[in-house]
């Protein structure tokens, strides 16, 4: 059984997990604090052992503080419901464009999954970890699967060298492959072609990839075309189908519809004649931002995911393909938090209170690009009860830049260590230098011990790719 937060958090121990009996592990995408948050003798929250008012004084804020017990607890769930559920072959892929870095990478393959990148600088991240991890030639270009709507030529020459997996797009890049095939004479290149299933989900409208009216991948009636060029094409591997419906998904209905899309299209594409034995339903599952947040457990998608593929299949006589899921938010979204140090505040009577924390817009964009709601607590003051509705902001010259509105928290002052749950998703991944701000530092924690896994930017990283005009200087 999972544990649902209280509905109204009054202290920083109500976002705990805990209390309840459980019979398997939690389901990260479920929880708000990392699995391994708990309160020590000082009242200060600590994850992964490591307290955080500790972190703090050690590397600085703002820090995003990532949790290897969670990530790879979502890793092996995602890994080993699809062998329970599924009864064919599968393989699950991290979606980097989550988070993409080294050591990301590192715990993620660790975990035997794969990878999607959607751009060279992508590819070049997860080749480096990889190699570094010291995975051969052939099993990096197993586990890498590349996406996008527009890549260059020189990505896709370099997908090409790696031999990884590449998610065709559109016309363009098809005939771009079919003409670099050309100079590859001894190589046949593995593709997926990516569809717009035409499915809606409800979730945030900039986030929608599924419908018809999508900048993303083959609309169906191109679909027959594709096939007949693709026979055609001697040198292109078309290995089967991929589509992906959106984000931040709460439902399992749209996954299932798109099962059955995607099976009568493989059906369609063996009759033409390709040997078509992979199916990617692409990533979505949501995670809880805020109690009131209910998405289905991994176990709980990735069995509805599977079943529908397994039955559409039998619906259309079809031998089961390897089925591939690409999550990214629900794989690491949860495992990580952000914590910043309060400083200045501002009060507007009978209006709004205003504090204001080290960090901000510039490394989580996603309160003002989406509106997306977030909670907090104060890791210096876990058990503390709330006492004030205050509007969290950021540090930049921006009105809008405001973390969460509306933020009920115990009296705060300067100093006090203001925790946000849930960055471990399109937080570092979107950062910015807005302002000039250097992105912060991350830490793995685990066991009691914390590591770097990126450095706090100096000032020095800020300028390091200007160039001051000779011109200037005559
Ligand atoms: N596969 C494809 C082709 C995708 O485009 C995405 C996400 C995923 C997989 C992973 O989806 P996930 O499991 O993470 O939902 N910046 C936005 C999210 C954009 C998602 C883009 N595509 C945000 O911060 O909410």
């Amino acid at each position: 059984m999972i544990a649902t937060p209280t509905k109204t958090p009054h202290t920083g121990q109500d976002y705990l997990q805990k209390n309840v009996t459980q019979t398997t592990d939690p389901s990260p995408n479920q929880c708000l604090l990392p699995l391994t948050a708990k309160i020590n003798h000082q009242d200060h929250l600590e994850i992964g052992g490591c307290d955080l008012k500790t972190l703090v004084e050690q590397f600085g804020s703002p820090l995003y503080i990532l949790d290897k017990t969670t990530l790879t607890t979502a890793c092996r769930q995602y890994r080993d419901y699809f062998k329970t559920y599924y009864q064919g072959e599968s393989q699950v892929i991290y979606a980097s464009k989550a988070w993409s870095a080294l050591a990301v990478v590192g715990i993620i393959a660790t975990e035997q999954l794969g990878f999607d990148v959607v751009s060279g600088g992508e590819l070049y991240t997860t080749h480096k970890a990889l190699t570094q991890l010291g995975c051969s030639d052939q099993e990096i270009a197993q586990k890498i699967y590349f996406h996008g709507n527009n890549k260059s030529e020189t990505e896709l020459k370099e997908a090409i060298d790696i031999g990884c997996t590449i998610i065709v797009d559109n016309w363009l890049e098809l005939e771009t492959l079919a003409q670099l095939a050309h100079s590859h004479p001894n190589q046949q290149i593995p593709i997926l072609i990516r569809l717009t299933p035409g499915i809606e989900c409800h979730t945030h409208e900039y986030i929608r990839t599924g419908h018809l009216d999508s900048k993303f991948g083959f609309d169906p009636n191109q679909l027959e075309a594709v096939f007949t060029y693709l026979t055609e094409q001697p040198s292109l591997n078309c290995k089967g189908l991929h589509a992906h419906i959106g984000s931040q998904i709460f439902e399992r209905q749209p996954h299932q519809d798109l099962a059955v899309v995607l099976v009568e299209w493989l059906k369609i594409g063996q009759e033409k004649g390709l040997n078509l034995t992979e199916l990617n339903i692409g990533g979505g599952l949501g995670i809880r931002y805020t109690e009131d947040d209910d998405p289905p457990s991994i176990e709980e998608w990735v069995k509805a995911a599977s079943e529908a593929v397994m039955k559409a299949c039998q619906r259309f006589d079809l031998p089961l393909p390897k089925l591939i899921a690409e999550p990214g938010r629900s794989l690491i979204g949860s495992a990580c938090v952000t914590a910043y140090t309060v400083g200045s505040r501002k009060e507007i009577p009978e209006l709004r209170t205003y504090i204001a924390v080290d960090g901000g817009m510039s490394d989580n964009p996603r309160p003002i690009t989406y509106q997306s709601p977030y909670r907090v607590v104060l890791a210096n003051k876990m058990s503390a009860e709330s006492s004030e509705t205050v509007t969290v902001a950021g540090k930049h010259c921006e009105s809008g830049d405001i973390l969460i509105k509306d933020a009920q928290l115990p009296q705060t002052h300067p100093g006090d260590i203001l925790v946000i749950m849930g960055t471990g998703a399109y937080n570092y991944s979107m950062a910015s230098n807005y302002n000039r701000l250097p992105r912060p530092a991350a830490v793995l924690v685990h066991n009691g011990e914390a590591n770097l896994i990126l450095r706090r930017e100096t000032y020095d990283d800020l300028i390091r790719q200007d160039c001051f005009p000779q011109t200037l200087l005559s």
